[in-house]
């Protein structure tokens, strides 16, 4: 049993103190949002996460796991030391590390005899060492830390039980004692044999870029295999079905749709072309990728503008799903967003269903109607798009849709619908390259 502190219980920081915590260790998490750590202690959580708040639960009702906003205290207390805090993109292209950094600090000012330091955050290769160098210019000494790379691969979503049965670990470290600390650490996992990969830590970083930029590069590859279906008659969901039963391809992450979103995708490809970048590399695939990315939000609004006979101005417009995929709260590079954007300058009037997103995207948006009810939502509207495919909105029977609506106008951008159905019930119908 180890005493771990994961500073910053956010998606990533909440489910790994939680999972590790569940996996034996006493783990306090600790954040400087202090409505946050108010609303856990009540036994609430701050995020939606499926299966997260009855695990809390149980790991706070065993006592291995707390919450508090003393973060010096947790330092002091603990061997192991997690970062997970946000590294946005900070609006110019790089990586923004200053909340990491201002971790290092306190970690530099209250560490107490060996500690390990973990970077579970997505940090640009050399982090490390850079660590490594600020503790030292903080006059800490070499002897009293190591720093690893742990980088984490979990999805919202399902992220409890991709950190309980990972596909793989990946541990970036320099000392020996260091990697015995982490097998310690996953133990529960090295039991279960899961894949360790233990390696430097300028190879541990690069190795969550590197995968990020590749799974955005394959949606966005099929993204773009759907505009030329568009052209040409051919169908996107055979294409991706056939490519996809090739081993040497996969058919995961090969789904046409409006485009990638989320807290990672967008920012990673973006850090991956600015940390190319700084060492000398014009990556001319993250390049076409995050170009490829945005072209097929533009795409969307323009399908419907053409479904709409560009008429929208002053049209009630229904949005059915805000969130960038569906089963969690998070609205961060969502294409809704630039759809909506794109639709209000139009002129729109949006009414906009979504089952966990609506407070997140009240905060952009506050000038938006929002319901959690899709009848509501859909009622005397003059035209739909279907942005997240919740599992409640693939059921939609076209024609009870059609008695709701003023005008029977559907985009469907997750290709959930069948277009003959929507079509054959009346609608003006279209989808991201599906034919059937
Ligand atoms: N969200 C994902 O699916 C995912 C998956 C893998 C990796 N990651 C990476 O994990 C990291 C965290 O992402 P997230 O989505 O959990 O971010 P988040 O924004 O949800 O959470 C970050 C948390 O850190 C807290 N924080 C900021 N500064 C702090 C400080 N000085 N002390 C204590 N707490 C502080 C914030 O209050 C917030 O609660 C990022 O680097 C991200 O790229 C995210």
């Amino acid at each position: 049993m180890k005493n771990i502190t994961v500073i910053g219980t956010g998606y990533v920081g909440l489910v790994a103190g939680t999972c590790l915590a569940d996996f034996g260790h006493q783990v306090r998490c600790v954040d400087i949002d202090q409505t946050k750590i108010d609303l856990l202690n009540s036994g609430k959580i701050p995020i939606y996460e499926p299966g997260l708040e009855e695990l809390i639960k149980r790991n706070k009702e065993s006592k291995r796991l707390s919450f508090s906003t003393d973060i010096e205290d947790a330092v002091r207390s603990s061997e192991v030391v997690f970062i997970g805090v946000g590294t946005p993109s900070d609006g110019k292209g790089e990586v923004d590390m200053s909340y990491v950094y201002s971790v290092v600090e306190t970690i530099a000012k209250n560490h107490n005899g060996y500690t390990v330091v973990v970077t579970k955050s997505t940090v640009p290769p050399g982090t490390a060492k850079l660590i490594q160098e600020k503790l030292a210019s903080l006059g800490c000494s070499d002897k009293n830390f190591d720093i690893v790379s742990n980088p984490e691969f979990l999805r919202e979503g399902s992220a409890i039980g991709d950190f309980m049965i990972p596909d793989r670990i990946v541990i970036g470290a320099n000392s020996e004692k260091a990697f015995k600390v982490m097998r310690e650490v996953y133990r529960p996992l090295f039991l279960r044999e899961t894949p360790i990969v233990e390696t430097n830590p300028e190879t541990a970083e690069l190795i969550k870029y590197a995968s990020n930029g590749f799974l955005a590069t394959k949606i966005s590859f099929i993204n773009e295999i759907s505009l030329i279906c568009d052209k040409i008659g051919a169908d996107i969901y055979t294409v991706s079905k056939a490519m996809g039963l090739d081993g040497r391809i996969s058919s995961k992450f090969l789904h046409a749709g409006p485009g990638y979103g989320g807290s990672c995708f967008p920012k990673d490809t973006e850090g991956l072309y600015s940390i190319a970048k700084k060492v000398g590399v014009k990556s001319l695939m993250v390049k076409a990728t995050m170009e490829t990315n945005e072209r097929q939000k533009i795409t969307m609004v323009e399908k419907f503008r053409k479904l709409m006979k560009n008429d929208i101005n002053g049209k009630r417009i229904a949005i059915l799903g805000l969130t960038f995929k569906p089963k969690t709260d998070d609205i961060r590079e969502t294409p809704a967003l630039v759809i909506l954007r794109e639709l209000l300058n139009d002129g729109a009037d949006i009414s906009a269903f979504d089952p966990e997103g609506i407070p997140n995207m009240k905060q952009e948006y506050p000038e938006i109607e929002y319901s959690l009810s899709i009848e509501e939502t859909l009622t005397n509207a003059d035209g739909a798009i279907l942005i997240t495919e919740w599992n409640e909105l693939r059921t939609l029977n076209p024609d009870q849709v059609k008695g709701w609506m003023k005008t029977p106008v559907m985009l469907d951008c997750r290709n959930i619908y069948n277009p003959s159905k929507w079509r054959n019930a009346g609608f003006e119908f279209d989808n991201v390259g599906k034919l059937k």
